[in-house]
């Protein structure tokens, strides 16, 4: 038999003995908002000393009914009264006394729940539902359940919903000695939420003491806000104060690590390990941040292999949104991709910037040279010109030996048909010229068709003899996707792949490598074997640094990127921070600084690589270079052809003349 069911019983017994409660309305069921949550309501056992006893009361009793008072006080001049009230409250006399008179005080005003504070209520995710403004007041004694419930349900031990409204106002009443302000405030969910207050009866229940939590650092004890005594708070501090406005220097931790041109770090001269100072967007955004909350930062640094991190097999994450997820750092920047995968890990603040992804692949290589001499023509051009050659020689021939009129004597071999075909293809000078009419003719038109031929033929070998020609460049993600590279990037790509709507990128899950080093397989692309994805500003950065060579960049940022990404810090989840920190990013966005920023980065880097670029720009240009060797290989090929050739009819000439010779002396004798 559950409690509550005991309690709708008692209520059901208590609405019949009383039938005037049905007109007079009740302040425990004061229905007023729709979403007041059908569940287990407090009823009070009538066996508690009401209002309106005259019995002298003790002074634990006493002390209750002061911490009502200071209660109701505080939610009047914080104007709290008609925010969405939630009171919980613990199955104990003490605490069902506290929660009866709050309800009384309360009754005038908007709608409010009352709740018996134990698991089942705890754990319903109406209980912490979230509306423009919610009150919660809990009512303390043994506080087991309620400390059990502080200090587990949040996104480390339950990754799909932490059963906490960390945007709520919390009114703590500790009615006994059980628990102390000082572990209330520790508690997870308490140390993650702003406006919490904790009201303590004194002993000798004449004043309440109220506390305030801090919350950076996380370890400061509880401070002493005010006392109520006689009906009035004694210092007439603010209940709520805004303390994440100024940090007072508290120290938070920034996770970060070299990647320009969003971070960039500059290294000590004498010693190479050491950081002298951080620069890039993200630094500035910082940096500002802790001069506008007055904080101190502390960098933790991420390993490179890590970089952003990613989830071990054992479910551990490592990098930088591992070390905010397990709360080694408060905040981490360096062009951190707003994405909803990391979002279980780590909330984002407002976006400051934005990026693409794009990858990254081998330059176009220059085509082998020695093919030069034939590209001037296309292949079907190739093709007619041979045909013209073989029917050419044998025409020329078949004339001869059909025409009337007598040809030189040259004329009836085959061979030097064909080799004056060639040499008026290829208007050479002839010595010999036909006599008779149709021969002249068909010559004639020959000689006509072999100067177009080769002055077509020069002038295009010209053009492409003083161009260096390349191979075709991968421009889109399908030509990527076709072009046998292997893929490398971080882990973070896998998620973005898989998420994609392009069946060509989604294509690229399986094939993206994640464990290797981001400064390896630059080598690797370099190398011709990679094609590894970055954010885009980080890539032409690098490129236009270490890989271009003469004015010629040896890796090419492919055109064709992933959409655009928005970039912010990223924090811890539910981070009380966020909603301080949201509104100064979006000042300097506006404001126009992070564009400058932007630009100043990229200045230093440029001036960094500034001297080996002035000379490279001096080689270049648009200067007559005499045709290297390189480009002209093809020909010597051909003269190495011809040789060849000439040498093989040699040896058969030799070995038939031989042959001849020998049939010759036999017969002579
Ligand atoms: C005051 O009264 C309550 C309930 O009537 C009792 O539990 C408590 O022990 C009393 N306290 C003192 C100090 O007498
Ligand atoms: C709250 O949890 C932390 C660790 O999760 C633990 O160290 C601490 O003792 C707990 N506090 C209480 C009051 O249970
Ligand atoms: C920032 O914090 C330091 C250290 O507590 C304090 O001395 C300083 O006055 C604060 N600055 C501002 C502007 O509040
Ligand atoms: C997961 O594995 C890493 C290294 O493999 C180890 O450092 C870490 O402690 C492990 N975490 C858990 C929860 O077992």
């Amino acid at each position: 038999m559950t409690v509550g069911l005991m309690m709708r019983v008692l209520v059901v017994v208590l609405w019949q003995v009383y039938p005037a409660y049905l007109v007079s309305p009740n302040p425990l069921y004061h229905h007023q908002h729709q979403h007041v949550t059908q569940g287990v309501m407090m009823s009070l056992p009538p066996s508690l000393p009401s209002t309106t006893t005259t019995e002298p009361l003790n002074t634990t009793i006493k002390g209750a009914r002061s911490a009502v008072k200071a209660t109701t006080n505080i939610l009047a001049t914080e104007h709290l009264t008609d925010c969405h009230l939630t009171i919980l409250t613990e199955q104990h006399p003490l605490a069902t006394l506290v929660a009866w008179d709050l309800s009384s005080a309360l009754h005038a005003h908007q709608g409010f729940t009352v709740q018996s504070l134990d698991e089942e209520v705890l754990e319903r995710e109406s209980t912490w539902r979230r509306s423009v403004c919610d009150v919660y007041v809990i009512v303390v004694v043994t506080g087991t359940e309620f400390v059990q419930h502080a200090n587990h349900s949040h996104y480390h031990t339950s990754l799909t919903h932490a059963l906490w409204n960390y945007h709520a106002h919390y009114l703590l009443l500790l009615l006994e000695a059980y628990v102390e302000p000082s572990d209330m405030a520790r508690l997870y969910n308490l140390a993650k939420t702003e406006s919490v207050l904790i009201l303590q009866p004194h002993k000798d229940g004449q004043q309440v003491l109220l506390w305030s939590h801090t919350l950076y650092p996380p370890t400061a004890a509880p401070t002493l806000l005010d006392s109520w005594r006689s009906d009035n708070f004694q210092r007439g501090n603010k209940f709520f104060p805004s303390q994440l406005d100024n940090l007072h220097g508290a120290v938070l931790t920034v996770a970060t690590f070299h990647h320009p041109p969003s971070v960039v770090y500059i290294h000590d001269d004498q010693h190479e390990e050491l950081v002298t100072g951080r620069l890039g967007v993200d630094m500035q955004i910082v940096q500002t941040l802790s001069q506008a909350l007055n904080f101190t930062i502390e960098f933790a640094e991420v390993s490179h292999d890590e970089l952003w991190g990613y989830e071990l097999p054992n479910g551990t994450w490592v990098g930088l949104v591992g070390k905010v997820y397990n709360e080694v750092a408060d905040i981490g920047a360096c062009n951190v991709f707003l994405e909803m995968h990391r979002w279980k890990q780590v909330d984002y603040s407002a976006p400051y910037n934005f990026e693409h992804g794009c990858f990254v692949a081998p330059s176009p290589k220059p085509l082998l040279n020695w093919q030069s001499p034939a590209f001037p023509f296309s292949w079907d051009t190739w093709v007619s010109v041979g045909v013209c050659l073989l029917l050419g020689g044998v025409i020329l021939r078949v004339l001869v030996a059909l025409s009337c009129g007598a040809e030189p004597r040259e004329f009836t071999s085959l061979s030097y048909s064909y080799l004056y075909m060639l040499g008026s293809l290829s208007t050479q000078p002839m010595e010999l010229a036909p006599r008779t009419l149709s021969v002249r003719v068909y010559m004639g038109m020959m000689w006509l068709a072999g100067l177009i031929l080769t002055t077509a033929y020069a002038a295009n070998l010209v053009a492409f003899l003083s161009v260096t020609l390349m191979s075709q460049p991968v421009d889109t993600m399908q030509q990527l996707a076709m072009s046998g590279l292997q893929l490398g990037g971080h882990a973070f790509w896998t998620t973005q792949f898989a998420a994609s709507i392009d069946s060509t990128v989604r294509s690229f899950v399986n094939r993206l490598e994640t464990e290797i080093d981001l400064n390896a397989l630059f080598d690797l692309v370099e190398d011709g074997h990679f094609a590894l994805i970055e954010n885009e500003q980080y890539l032409e950065v690098t490129v236009g640094a270490r890989y271009t060579q003469g004015g010629r960049a040896t890796i090419r940022v492919v055109p064709e990127c992933l959409p655009t990404y928005s970039i912010g810090l990223a924090l811890q989840k539910n981070s009380p921070l966020k909603t301080h920190l949201d509104p100064v990013i979006l000042r300097l966005v506006e404001g126009g600084l992070v564009l400058k920023w932007r630009g100043e980065v990229l200045d230093y880097f440029k001036s960094l690589y500034a001297g080996t670029r002035t000379s490279r720009v001096a080689n270049e240009g648009f200067v007559t270079r005499p045709l290297t060797l390189n480009q002209l290989q093809g020909v010597f090929y051909m003269l190495v052809l011809g040789y060849l050739g000439a040498a093989a009819f040699l040896s058969l000439e030799l070995v038939l003349y031989s042959r001849h010779t020998n049939s010759l002396s036999h017969h002579v004798h």
